[in-house]
């Protein structure tokens, strides 16, 4: 099993993450991870912020010479922006007089204030922040060369941005197979925006209604999806609830600040089908073995991978702080007033999509682990291979 946990504030020194549970032996491309987060500082619509932080990972234990020595790897990334909040952010002197009492809706503000006694809700914004999907992006980077270690490979795309969706028959729910992921994969990343949008036409779309939207004062969410492939069969379990494999993605999406819903496959569409229509037909030829004509549960059946792409789409809402702020109420006098407005992004699908894309990779990987062993990576590779010809040979 691999785990992690995270620390650190939005406006704090700095963000961490420590990852227990790599095999040792696995080569630390740290060109890799960077690019990662650079990736997730992406797309158009984003605030300043993201223009002040340059992010690029420290890693403090766990890697020598360039390869995991089998003991945690700890993460740390700098938050640039620090420096001119040092003095209402210092661990043990702050400035007064800065306090935040105007709870935004749709963040934790009002709930985590009263949760942990707290009546500066900067005590509870900074941590509930999407700021610390930094070091979560970090982590998956981090798993995902264990992944790219044994062929497969991870994707994501912008799916819709509030009405502005890419038209029907781009991304039909089904196989599409390595060779057109990756073509899409590049056609999102020549997008000089970084909106992660496998269409140029739609891409243009979405952002003249960003920019609409922002200057309205208000904000955007959407859809994105994630795929995975060259999964093999067998990750997860149906045998526990929480061993399933859709319940863990689901559980690691959900987790992603905003993510209000997940799909597995087609989830959503087969809930209005009638069965003959919804799920995938078992097929056998001499040449391909064991395969299927269409995937629309998403490359899990029974909470165990099938061998078919993995897909899962999350569901974003609205960023919650709103330039044109909502009513709400100040904590400290109980009078009516407008939410506090935090420097705040107008959207962040994109940014999103390249997290969900980090968490699946981390929860694959432990998987992965948790099937083939996980204390050293020649021994995680033995297995793999001897696992991949029993599975041809079944
Ligand atoms: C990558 C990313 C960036 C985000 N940026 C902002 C932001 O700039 N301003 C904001 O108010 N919310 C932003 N959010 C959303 C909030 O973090 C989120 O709405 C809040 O934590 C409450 O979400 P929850 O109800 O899912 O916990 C962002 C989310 C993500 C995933």
């Amino acid at each position: 099993m691999i785990r992690y946990i995270t620390g650190g504030e939005s406006h704090g020194k700095g963000l961490t993450a420590i990852v227990e549970g790599l095999p040792a032996g696995l080569f630390i491309d740290l060109d890799a991870i960077n690019l990662y987060l650079s990736r997730r500082q992406g797309g158009y619509g984003r605030g300043k912020r993201m223009s002040i932080e340059k992010d690029q990972v420290d890693i403090l234990s766990g890697v020598r010479d360039g390869y995991t020595i089998g003991s945690p790897v700890s993460l740390y990334i700098e938050n640039k922006d620090w420096k001119s909040w040092q003095g209402a952010m210092d661990p043990f002197h702050i400035i007064p007089g800065r306090a935040v009492t105007m709870p935004r809706p749709g963040h934790a503000d009002l709930a985590g204030g009263i949760k942990y006694d707290q009546h500066d809700l900067r005590n509870v914004l900074e941590r509930a922040s999407a700021r610390e999907t930094a070091v979560r992006t970090a982590v998956g980077a981090l798993t995902s060369l264990l992944l790219r270690e044994l062929g497969m490979g991870l994707y994501s795309y912008v799916v819709s941005i509030g009405s502005v969706g890419i038209p029907p028959g781009i991304l039909p729910m089904k196989t599409v197979g390595d060779g057109y992921l990756k073509r899409l994969s590049r056609t999102a990343a020549s997008d000089g925006r970084m909106m992660n949008i496998p269409d140029a036409r739609t891409s243009a779309q979405a952002v003249a209604l960003i920019e609409d939207t922002g200057k309205k004062g208000d904000t955007l969410g959407g859809v994105f999806e994630i795929r995975a492939t060259n999964v093999p069969v067998g990750l997860g379990s149906y045998s526990q609830w929480d061993r399933k494999l859709d319940g863990r993605l689901a559980r690691a999406m959900m987790s992603i600040q905003a993510i209000k819903a997940v799909e597995v496959g087609d989830g959503v569409m087969n809930s209005g089908r009638h069965g003959s229509d919804a799920h995938d037909e078992i097929f056998f030829s001499a040449r391909k073995g064991l395969y299927r004509k269409t995937n629309r549960a998403g490359g899990i059946e029974g909470g165990v991978s099938n061998g078919e792409e993995i897909v899962v789409r999350a569901y974003m809402k609205p960023i919650s702080t709103l330039y044109r702020p909502l009513h709400s109420v100040d904590v400290r006098t109980k009078r009516p007033v407008r939410a506090t407005v935090e420097r705040s992004d107008v959207c962040a699908v994109p940014a999103a999509s390249i997290v969900g894309e980090a968490v699946v990779a981390a929860e694959l990987a432990s998987a992965v682990v948790e099937k083939f062993g996980g204390d050293t990576m020649k021994e995680l590779r033995k297995n793999y291979s001897a696992y991949a010809a029993y599975v041809k040979g079944y």
